[in-house]
């Protein structure tokens, strides 16, 4: 058989993992043939794409990004998007394809599969953390780690000076790296997209350490962290295919705010992309290897519209329509554990 194999949307540490999984046990176990397509959906919906081999994707399983490349193009922001698809898999033979992806990624192979009848399957990426129906995406651990050092390191600074450090991390809709990092680095302060902020409350807590004898402070914030709707105004950025909106901003807007409302020198440290580069961990290698081999597995057995997911310790197939109806996000509960740390 042949599969196509594509990665959209943000990319992640472990994507090539995955590619090399399904290239390789596609090929030595099944013998099947993989091509590659490149920048996410736009190498199937232009025909772009190249046969993979065992020795192509050799090398791959420690290196950030990924080998075929990304791109936020959406199938269905175009007319005859689904269509050309489903011609330029019919014109290379393709038995069915394997996307690699985050929410649009999947909701995009979700739609060509349900309602355009295309054979699809989808598994789950994102340093967010947020794809509903998995309990974990790979590239999350990595991110976690860098910013988790990043705190660390901003700690001795902040301490040095007396300021208080602002951290902005990932995070669009979901607080995961917020609160897992902040929890991990002390930070005193954690605001994530989930829970608008008070910023007389973020000053209290500030104050209320400081007059503990502490002289400085560290704020985790995730980017997508908001303030309570008519407290502060926040700027909106440009938007994507998907109509997402470009964030990165709260960290500075923190800034301004805190140190004028505290009298406390405060700076705003943006990780931004960092968190999504380079090496994958061990965990998420694994991870992503696992994923990969799941998908071939199901890609052989036919099983379209399914993404396969972490459930506990297991790896489960589950359909992707479950996966992209709801994002996973930081519930009240998951985020209780933090609280005896803050301020
Ligand atoms: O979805 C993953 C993510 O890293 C988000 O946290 C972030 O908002 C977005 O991607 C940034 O995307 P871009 O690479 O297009 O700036």
């Amino acid at each position: 058989m042949r599969f196509g194999v594509l990665t959209g949307g943000g990319d992640c540490p472990g994507l090539n993992a995955v590619i090399r999984a399904v290239v390789r046990k596609g090929i030595d176990r099944y013998g099947h043939e993989i091509i590659g397509f490149r920048d996410g959906w736009r190498g199937p919906l232009e025909g772009d794409g190249e046969e993979l081999s065992i020795d192509s994707t050799r090398g791959i399983l420690p290196r950030g990004g990924t080998i075929l490349g990304t791109s936020r193009t959406n199938p269905f922001a175009r007319d005859d998007g689904p269509d050309t698809i489903a011609s330029v898999l019919a014109e290379l033979s393709l038995d069915g394809l394997i996307a690699i992806g985050g929410e649009d990624t999947l909701g995009a192979a979700n739609r060509l599969h349900a309602e355009h009848g295309l054979n699809v399957l989808g598994v789950p990426k994102t340093i967010d953390n947020d794809i509903g129906a998995t309990d974990v995406t790979f590239g999350f651990d990595t991110a976690l780690q860098v910013a988790s050092e990043a705190i660390d390191r901003l700690h001795t600074t902040a301490e040095s000076h007396h300021r208080v450090m602002v951290v902005e991390v990932m995070g669009r809709h979901a607080g995961w790296i917020a609160l897992y990092s902040g929890v991990a680095g002390g930070a005193d302060v954690i605001l994530i997209p989930e829970q608008p902020f008070d910023i007389d409350e973020v000053c209290s807590l500030i104050r209320r350490r400081h007059s503990r004898g502490r002289n400085f402070s560290i704020v985790v914030a995730a980017e997508g962290a908001l303030p309570i709707e008519g407290t502060i105004v926040v700027a909106a950025g440009e938007t994507d295919e998907f109509g997402h909106a470009r964030l990165g901003g709260i960290g500075h807007l923190l800034e301004r705010e805190t140190e004028e409302r505290t009298g406390f020198e405060t700076r705003a440290v943006v990780l931004g992309h960092v968190q999504r580069g380079g090496t994958p961990t061990a965990y998420d290698r694994v991870l992503a290897t696992r994923f990969g081999v799941a998908a071939i597995d199901a890609a052989h057995e036919s099983r379209w519209g399914m993404m396969p997911a972490l459930r506990g310790t297991r790896i489960e197939l589950v359909e992707l329509v479950e996966a992209v109806k709801k994002l996973r996000t930081v519930t009240p509960e998951e985020f209780e554990f933090a609280k005896p740390f803050l301020g």
